[in-house]
């Protein structure tokens, strides 16, 4: 059956918790240099109509240590850029490629692409959610904390793409979050694609939020496509900055996450992210991994070897 990874609940608690130990057993053999191809001839097509670091590499780098290849496609060379239709160009991509990725803006756009595509999608970020980041993160926690299940993640900023799929994960794996937000940003449940309010809790102060918490983390203040607001931005979260006070009341051995890229002195210190409860780096190279499991997940089904 064709599956997708277009957000975070697409996969099913049983399906995560084989993707997080299949990453763990891809992870060891790359780390041992270990060759491993199942994927050799099969060819990921990556098209991104916003920037990309991480996601670019991670991807590119991931799809070749699997023994297959990677190409890679923008909106401004691509006829997507001079208004090809979505679903003309799922059709068509999908004749030529085993599988896609796709970075865009509204996230009605990858589910048209994936409603015409003949083979697997995965969400590579849209306005509305970030699946394999926290894919990537919920791994980085389990290495270094065990399960998350029951556990408490501190969202501190904007209710963006990222703190929408947190709310996602906490649902599919039950774990709680607590979100502060400046007035006016607030988390929208409908947006964030959820099937209730009981796995998060708004609170007006950050402080709060961070109090007790497992893991505390936060992203920028101004997501790609909102760059006219950054201004405003500045001004309205200036209060929600992750410092060491927060980090101070979280549980003693919590960590802290970011996924990339940063502005030090705007949403965290430098002190905190490059401090001793950073896991970014470690966060970071998760995407790799995770995302080739992924990769081979959504291809060849759960395997073995
Ligand atoms: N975290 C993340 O998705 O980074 P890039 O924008 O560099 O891909
Ligand atoms: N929320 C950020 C994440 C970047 C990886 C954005 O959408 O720009």
């Amino acid at each position: 059956m064709l599956r997708h990874f277009l957000q975070f609940k697409d996969l099913s608690r049983d399906e995560l918790l084989y993707l997080f130990e299949r990453s763990r057993v891809i992870k060891s053999r790359f780390k041992r240099y270990q060759p491993y191809h199942p994927l050799t001839d099969r060819t990921l097509a990556m098209i991104f109509e916003k920037s990309s670091t991480r996601t670019r590499l991670s991807f590119e780098a991931g799809m070749h240590q699997l023994g297959g290849s990677a190409i890679y496609l923008n909106t401004r060379d691509t006829q997507l850029g001079r208004g090809e239709p979505v679903e003309d160009a799922g059709e068509v991509i999908s004749r030529m490629v085993d599988i896609v990725m796709i970075r865009t803006f509204e996230q009605e756009i990858i589910e048209r692409f994936a409603a015409h595509s003949r083979v697997p999608v995965i969400n590579g970020l849209t306005n509305e959610y970030h699946p394999c980041q926290i894919l990537a993160d919920i791994f980085t926690f389990i290495e270094h904390h065990g399960s998350i299940q029951g556990k408490t993640v501190a969202w501190i900023g904007d209710s963006n793409n990222m703190c929408n799929t947190w709310l996602q994960a906490a649902e599919v794996l039950d774990f709680n979050v607590h979100v502060s937000t400046p007035p006016g940003y607030e988390v929208e449940p409908e947006r964030a694609g959820l099937y209730g309010t009981d796995h998060f809790e708004s609170f007006v102060d950050p402080m709060d939020a961070c109090r007790g918490a497992d893991l505390v983390t936060t992203d920028v203040w101004t997501s790609m496509g909102w760059e006219a607001e950054n201004d405003e931005r500045l001004k309205d979260f200036a209060d929600w900055q992750v410092d060491a006070e927060m980090m101070g009341v979280a549980k003693s051995d919590a960590v802290f996450m970011h996924c990339l890229p940063a502005h030090r002195g705007e949403e965290v210190t430098a002190e905190v992210i490059d401090g001793p409860q950073s896991v970014v780096w470690d966060e970071a190279e998760n995407r790799l991994h995770v995302q080739k499991a992924l990769m081979e997940f959504l291809l060849l089904g759960k395997v073995e070897s």
